[in-house]
């Protein structure tokens, strides 16, 4: 789905890489394992059904906001407009974009997982005739070349769904916002979807579903460690740990060791205290005006805002005129 939190590596994409990811992150004072890492074959099916669960509200929440305001948003596109989408996926949320806005010239569907932008591009096309689908694969987070029909249009939407600006570091989701400016030049318009500071309990139990299936693919980093890097994690003496931080506004989550151990990976041994975690991502959520203060940091005006009934989840739109005035 998406480069980072979504990022589907092909199978075995760069051994040598993870390998030299987890031992650092391992030798770390705090453990540490990148959140990419979550997306290997089983890790991306885990999550699918992270966002089938009853707890799980962002990704219905979205979708329905979109539904109910899709009209509204697309007032904001100007016809002849190209929309790409960072880290599209299954385009499932573009559709509903594509449908509420008729006069787009072109879609770009951005992913680093070209097998499968290009698979949904067939069924895009079939679906929306008169639609150029342009498939670009793509890391979102570095700089990359836009297809000459979209580079053509008078203007870019830039799309970014699912929260995943909240998987990003706050300096990180500045540099994100930076770098689409960057590619979708000046008059652009950015649409983000961005999960809402809410009560513990709530943004907790998402988290922590009943089922246990966000607790299995936390889980499955470990498993993926053992199968390809020799890991000697034992499962069963590692507890799936998420909870909200409120002063730094994220969900945290991480893997507690229940015992005193030690773990080898790739020849390499390390220690765990009882109780010591390994932190595999934050979820950090953010206002209205939160997000418009970071966007506006990097030049991106605040356009718009939608929001559900419970004020759960925001759909955010953004103008870029040019470089931020420097103080
Ligand atoms: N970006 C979404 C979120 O933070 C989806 C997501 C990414 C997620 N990684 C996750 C959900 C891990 C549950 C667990 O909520």
């Amino acid at each position: 789905m998406v480069a980072l939190a979504h990022s589907h590596l092909p199978p075995q994409a760069d051994t040598a890489e993870f390998e030299a990811d987890v031992v650092e992150g391992l030798s770390a004072g705090r453990k540490r394992i990148a959140a990419k890492y979550f997306y290997d074959g089983v890790g991306s099916r885990l999550f699918e059904r992270i966002t089938e669960l009853p707890e799980y509200y962002p990704t219905r929440t979205e979708i329905k906001i979109l539904q109910d305001h899709g009209a509204d948003i697309a007032k904001l596109i100007p016809a002849g407009a190209a929309l790409v989408e960072f880290g599209s996926g299954s385009s499932k949320k573009a559709r509903i974009m594509l449908a509420a806005a008729p006069e787009l010239a072109c879609y770009v569907p951005v992913d680093i997982c070209g097998e499968m932008i290009e698979q949904e591009a067939i069924d895009l096309r079939v679906d929306f005739p008169g639609l150029k689908v342009l498939p670009v694969t793509a890391d979102i987070c570095r700089p990359f070349e836009l297809p000459p029909e979209a580079k053509a249009a008078p203007v870019r939407v830039g799309f970014f769904p699912g929260s995943t600006i909240g998987n990003f570091e706050p300096h990180e989701a500045a540099s994100f916002l930076r770098n689409a400016a960057q590619i979708l030049g000046s008059g652009a318009l950015l649409i983000v979807g961005a999960d809402l500071i809410k009560s513990t309990e709530v943004l907790n139990a998402a988290y922590n579903d009943k089922a246990g299936v966000t607790a299995k693919f936390n889980l499955n980093l470990l498993t993926r460690i053992n199968r390809e890097l020799r890991g000697t994690f034992k499962l069963d003496t590692f507890e799936h740990h998420a909870f909200f931080n409120r002063e730094r506004n994220r969900i945290e989550m991480h893997l507690a060791s229940l015992k005193r151990q030690k773990v080898k990976v790739a020849g390499e041994c390390f220690d765990f205290r009882a109780g010591e975690t390994i932190h595999t991502e934050n979820s950090y959520k953010y206002s209205v005006a939160s997000l418009g203060a970071l966007a506006r940091g990097v030049g991106w005006m605040p356009a718009g805002a939608w929001t559900d009934a419970d004020k759960y989840f925001s759909i955010q739109a953004f103008t870029y005129a040019g470089e931020p005035s420097k103080p």
